[in-house]
């Protein structure tokens, strides 16, 4: 199976750095192709264009967007319709990433609403969930999972699962440098993997559940020969070329 690897380039990059950035990877990518491998690129929204026109043509790369509101328009000063990202060309989107939780106010509810409203536009999207370090030592691990799952897919069916992704993110784990070990990844993505077929059905066995937090060019392949491992979800070490090429390859 294709695994899947995503950059979270967060509020990073100028649009210069952007561009080369990807021009560099493009470059990196065309002169080894890899058939094992679909790379998504989620840079900053003014970075978009460039990013996508560094990468025309190059079939395994999707260019994404990490936020929008969900409404189809309205008095919503300084946010971003779906429809204003289908006019770029943008058909994969982020939600739920801990950094629109907790330092911008993302509830579930709210996660719940971007999702629905982005799969019913044909978007495809990657939900992430994660626990925090406190409700991990509570042993409230399983209970966080369920609760963001079933706020976010239950209303879900058929066609718009086949375009789901979910990103376990431990918080704890998220630009810390603090990798959770194989056997917290290991467990958690069987938790996810369950949760998801007692919400959604069979129809769930086939969504993609990566794993993401602290991901660099040597833990990559430990964490992607893992079960119900199916890509990563990086964050810092995506903005650099070559330590993300390596993880794109582990
Ligand atoms: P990190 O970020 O790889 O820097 O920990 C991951 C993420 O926020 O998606």
């Amino acid at each position: 199976m294709q695994k899947i690897i995503a950059a979270n380039w967060k509020m990073y990059k100028t649009r210069p750095e952007a561009r080369e950035t990807a021009a560099d990877l493009y470059r990196l990518l065309i002169a080894e192709p890899l058939s094992d491998r679909r790379v998504i690129v989620f840079p900053s929204f003014t970075n978009i264009p460039d990013v996508q026109e560094a990468f025309a043509g190059e079939s395994t790369v999707t260019v994404g967007a990490q936020n929008f509101y969900p409404a189809a328009e309205g008095p919503f000063t300084g946010e971003i319709s779906l429809d204003m990202l289908l006019d770029l060309g943008i058909s994969q989107v982020l939600t739920g990433h801990s950094e629109r939780r907790h330092l911008l106010g993302e509830t579930d509810d709210f996660v719940a609403s971007k999702t629905a409203l982005a799969l019913a536009g044909g978007f495809s999207v990657m939900l992430c969930i994660g626990e925090t370090l406190a409700e991990r030592e509570a042993g409230n691990l399983a209970e966080v999972l369920s609760s963001q799952l079933r706020t976010a897919l239950p209303e879900l069916q058929g066609d718009a699962l086949s375009r789901l992704t979910v990103a376990y993110e431990p918080i704890w784990a998220i630009g810390t440098g603090k990798v959770a070990g194989p056997a917290e990844v290991l467990a958690a993505h069987a938790e996810v993997r369950s949760l998801v077929a007692r919400i959604v059905g069979d129809a769930g066995r086939g969504i993609p559940i990566l794993y993401g937090g602290s991901v660099k060019p040597g833990n990559a392949s430990m964490l992607l020969g893992l079960d119900n491992v199916d890509g990563l979800l990086v964050g810092g070490a995506s903005l650099d070329v070559q330590s993300f090429l390596q993880i794109i390859k582990a």
